[in-house]
């Protein structure tokens, strides 16, 4: 087993946003949705080997609330893909001991999507490994929004709303910050993912498109990871 692997609280989290599958589909001469669906084939990859490392949280961006602005062809292929991972896979995650956690507005998604979230999400709620949060319908702003308004529709005080009470009030509510974001595809920007919990976290960009993303690519990201000093602002 590599060094990494044992060294403590080094990889609880890590969120990923999974981008460049129009452009690798671009490049084949392909539609856009054959490059989500060899996408969806590299997810699921990255999943198992996740989980064998024993990551504790793996979270990524499968659709975010800016996404709906893509043709009718592309948000429909992209929601079928959804349900279509869900139906065939939450077995094999349930087998696996993953606890699977949809992360996003799902109000908005539909209704055989939802029940079908529920569903994954019941199933799984009892196991004790890695924890999968998929981002569907997900805008960092709209969470944070979000929380407000639960937060005044609880009644809270001023006083009362501490660091603490509104990460109690967000999707991510219960699992720790990511402390890695990985972005394929070669954009260097956060496109509104995780506004708030990724305060502290460490950033690797690298120009694989997100099908070809390997097991390779990840362990060195670790390992570089494993290198940098954190600091959350102060001197240690
Ligand atoms: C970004 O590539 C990717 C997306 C908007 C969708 C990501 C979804 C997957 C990888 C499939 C995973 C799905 C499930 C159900 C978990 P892009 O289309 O923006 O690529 P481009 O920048 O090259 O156009």
């Amino acid at each position: 087993m590599k060094e990494w692997v044992q060294k403590e609280n080094l990889h609880r989290h890590i969120a990923m946003i999974m981008d460049g599958n129009g452009r690798w589909a671009k490049r084949k001469r392909r539609p856009r949705l054959f490059g989500h669906r060899a996408g969806v084939e590299t997810f699921k990859k990255i999943v198992r080997i996740c989980s064998d490392m024993g990551i504790q949280v793996l979270t990524v961006y499968a659709f975010s609330t800016e996404n709906w602005k893509r043709s009718e062809e592309e948000v429909s292929g992209l929601m079928s893909l959804a349900l279509t991972y869900l139906k065939k896979y939450v077995a094999e995650l349930h087998e696996n001991n993953v606890v699977l956690k949809i992360i996003g507005d799902i109000s908005k998604l539909n209704a055989t999507l939802q029940k079908e979230i529920l569903r994954s999400e019941a199933m799984t709620a009892q196991n004790t490994g890695m924890i999968l949060q998929i981002a569907l319908n997900y805008g960092g702003r709209e969470e944070l929004i979000n929380a407000v308004k639960n937060m005044m529709l609880d009644g809270l005080k001023g006083s009362e709303i501490t660091e603490k009470t509104l990460n109690g009030y967000l999707y991510t509510k219960n699992v720790p910050d990511p402390d890695m974001m990985i972005r394929t595809g070669g954009e260097k920007r956060l496109s509104n993912f995780l506004l708030w919990q990724n305060a502290y976290t460490e950033f690797f960009f690298t120009e694989t498109l997100w099908p070809d993303f390997s097991k390779k690519e990840l362990e060195e990201m670790i390992e570089a990871y494993t290198q940098r000093e954190r600091r959350y602002g102060g001197i240690q």
